[in-house]
């Protein structure tokens, strides 16, 4: 019999990443579910053991490298081996440049890209050491390719999670490490509910196509294709799924 795999997903409290573990997990894989907020990633936790799966919470701060670093090994200890990490937990809130305070600005950075890059660090490190020929798959978004107004440090973050995938990718490569980048639209989770008083929520739902929000559930099981081996050709990639986001 095959070991069970194991993915590490970030942000796994809420939206995208809750529904992901689920998937996951609904899938036969082992879930680490990480978060800042605790109460609601032991709530995902509880979850997938109520339907069978299996799971642990890490709380995480995936701005700091030492809490990623962590993680991963708790997986290791906990499972005895990481064969996905997903890059997800994300921040954002809409702010006009010239309002723009460097506290907010900072903490988008600290979380959307730096996030990102210790989890892509932690997580390579781990299979190259291991010998796993893992994936790691982040979160960017259309907004990484797509300017829109008040959202600039967000932009920065997501063309950042573009490049970094691209070049992780070139180096795991040669250890059998796949890197790749799922960029979704407008999705229906809370980050985008803080979008609804700028009126930015309803002309992204309308960038849609169908004018509809995409639903967490879609993303998560776009996420569970490309961590299968049968995406093997899939490296360095970002993959759209923005059910065609207009520019
Ligand atoms: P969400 O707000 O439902 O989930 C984000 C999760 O990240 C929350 O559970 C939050 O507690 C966690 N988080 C925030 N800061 C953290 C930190 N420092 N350490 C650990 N966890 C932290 O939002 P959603 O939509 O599920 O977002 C997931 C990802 O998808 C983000 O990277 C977001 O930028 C991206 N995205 C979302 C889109 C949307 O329309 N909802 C569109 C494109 C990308």
């Amino acid at each position: 019999m095959t070991e069970k795999r194991v993915a590490v997903i970030t942000g796994g409290a809420s939206g995208i990443g809750r529904e992901t573990a689920l998937k996951f997990a609904q899938k036969g894989d082992r879930v680490v579910v990480a978060d800042f907020n605790a109460a609601a990633g032991e709530e995902t936790v509880s979850m997938i053991q109520a339907a069978g799966g299996e799971a642990i919470f890490v709380q995480t701060d995936v701005s700091k490298y030492e809490d990623v670093e962590a993680l991963v090994e708790k997986a290791v200890a906990t499972y005895g081996r990481i064969d996905v990490m997903f890059n997800n937990a994300g921040i954002g809130r809409v702010t006009p440049v010239p309002d723009l305070d460097w506290s907010h600005y900072h903490a988008v950075i600290n979380v959307n890209q730096h996030g990102v890059a210790h989890g892509i660090m932690a997580a390579g490190k781990k299979m190259r050491e291991l010998g796993i020929k893992g994936v790691i798959i982040n979160t960017a978004s259309v907004f990484g390719f797509l300017a829109s107004p008040g959202t600039f440090a967000y932009h920065a973050t997501k063309g950042a999670v573009i490049m970094m995938t691209k070049s992780a990718a070139l180096e795991l490569a040669v250890h059998g490490i796949r890197v790749i980048a799922v960029a979704p639209g407008a999705v229906d989770t809370p980050i985008i509910q803080g979008y609804k008083d700028s009126g930015q929520l309803a002309s992204m739902k309308a960038k849609v196509m169908g004018n509809k929000l995409t639903q967490p559930q879609q993303i998560a099981d776009s996420v569970y294709l490309l961590s299968l081996p049968e995406a093997s050709a899939i490296n360095g990639s970002v993959v759209m799924a923005d059910e065609g986001y207009a520019s």
